[in-house]
């Protein structure tokens, strides 16, 4: 496997020297700004508890910690390197929150204890996201808002491209990911569209 191929394979589970180059970059440039593009349409307050699931490098765990000043985040990955380079990138902010290894098919999160739950470039990796979804429901409390954000809407070569490059990837459309999102229980869901990429952030409702 060309060197290239095995660095991107590192976004589903990252590790080693290529993990931790790939998270740090993940925690900036266009990443970032994609990241921003669906925290912008948060509502700005009514938020306490929230949770990151494959936060990654940590960096959007930083930026809700900032946009909710009063709220406590959990910062949830599968991958080692990931929850250790979250905690440092965090580390200031240690009181407010905390990083876990976990699973999203086994999430340890109170039931109905969650404000937001966010999920950034990774629902692509979950695998059954019916139980994933049926996980975050019931972590969500009433009212609660699932985000979800992905680079690719399904509809982009770019998106198959990468999709037929990383091991174990789903890309999904909106539509797929609405109809699981209706299935796990959420009665509102919409979608959001960047107007020059293929971006989307979904946002259901509890
Ligand atoms: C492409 S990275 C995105 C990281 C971060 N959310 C961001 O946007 O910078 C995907 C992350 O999801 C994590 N991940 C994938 N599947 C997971 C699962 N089933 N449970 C927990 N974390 C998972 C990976 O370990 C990886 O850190």
């Amino acid at each position: 496997m060309a060197d290239s191929v095995k660095y991107i394979n590192n976004a589903r589970k990252p590790k080693g020297m290529m993990g931790k180059k790939l998270l740090d970059r993940m925690n900036g440039g266009r990443h970032a700004e994609l990241a921003d593009f669906g925290l912008d349409a948060l509502p700005e307050g009514g938020v306490r508890r929230m949770a990151d699931l494959g936060c990654g490098g940590g960096r959007n765990v930083a930026a809700l910690l900032a946009r909710y000043a009063d709220a406590y985040c959990v910062g949830i990955d599968y991958s080692p390197l990931a929850v250790r380079l979250a905690a440092q990138y965090n580390a200031q902010q240690a009181s407010r929150c905390r990083l876990m290894q976990a699973d999203v098919a086994a999430l340890p999160l109170e039931a109905g204890a969650y404000d937001l739950i966010t999920a950034f470039e990774t629902v692509y990796f979950w695998g059954d996201l019916g139980v994933a979804f049926a996980n975050v429901y019931a972590a969500l409390s009433e009212g609660g808002t699932f985000m979800i954000v992905n680079e690719t809407d399904g509809m982009d070569e770019e998106g198959r491209r990468v999709e037929r490059l990383i091991e174990g990837m789903t890309v999904y459309t909106a539509d797929e990911l609405c109809a699981f999102l209706r299935k796990a229980g959420f009665a509102s869901v919409e979608v959001r569209h960047h107007h020059t990429q293929p971006w989307i952030a979904v946002y259901a409702r509890k």
